[in-house]
């Protein structure tokens, strides 16, 4: 399930809470909402578990300039699944109005072949 796959995936960094480590992993807790709201978020953070991201971001005025591997190995449906979690755990919700991710959309953005660089272009420049 979308846990037991976050935790073997996500967990070594992001940490089980979602809180990342300051300065070098962003948090996801209480974020990943603010990104799925923006314009483009929800195709971003698809682009960004299918290519992995690096860069310079800016979340809650915190500047990071990481890198984040691909997890295109994982099948669209364990992917689907981990963004299910991560959107609806340690109090994040899907925007009202969103769907849960499904693999069909996965399996759509798998065709756009993105550089971690470019997932970076992708990323909303409303959330800062
Ligand atoms: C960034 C999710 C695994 C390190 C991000 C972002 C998301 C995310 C949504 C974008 C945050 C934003 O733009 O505000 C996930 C998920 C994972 C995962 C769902 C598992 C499938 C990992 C792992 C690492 C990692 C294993 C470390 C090896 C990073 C770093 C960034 C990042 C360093 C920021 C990159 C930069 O500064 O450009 N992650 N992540 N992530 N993640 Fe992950």
């Amino acid at each position: 399930d979308g846990k037991a796959l976050f935790t073997t995936n996500c967990a070594g960094c992001h940490q089980a809470t979602g809180q990342g480590v300051p300065g070098a992993f962003p948090p996801l807790a209480g974020h990943v909402g603010n990104l799925l709201a923006a314009q483009g978020g929800r195709a971003y953070v698809e682009h960004v578990v299918l290519y992995g991201l690096n860069g310079k971001i800016s979340v809650n005025g915190k500047t990071y300039n990481g890198v984040m591997p691909a997890f295109g190995q994982l099948k669209d449906a364990d992917l689907a699944a981990i963004l299910n979690y991560v959107s609806t755990s340690w109090g994040n919700k899907l925007p009202s109005g969103q769907k849960p991710f499904t693999s069909a959309e996965l399996a759509k953005y798998r065709q756009d072949k993105k550089t971690p660089a470019q997932v970076n272009a992708l990323r909303p420049k409303t959330v800062k």
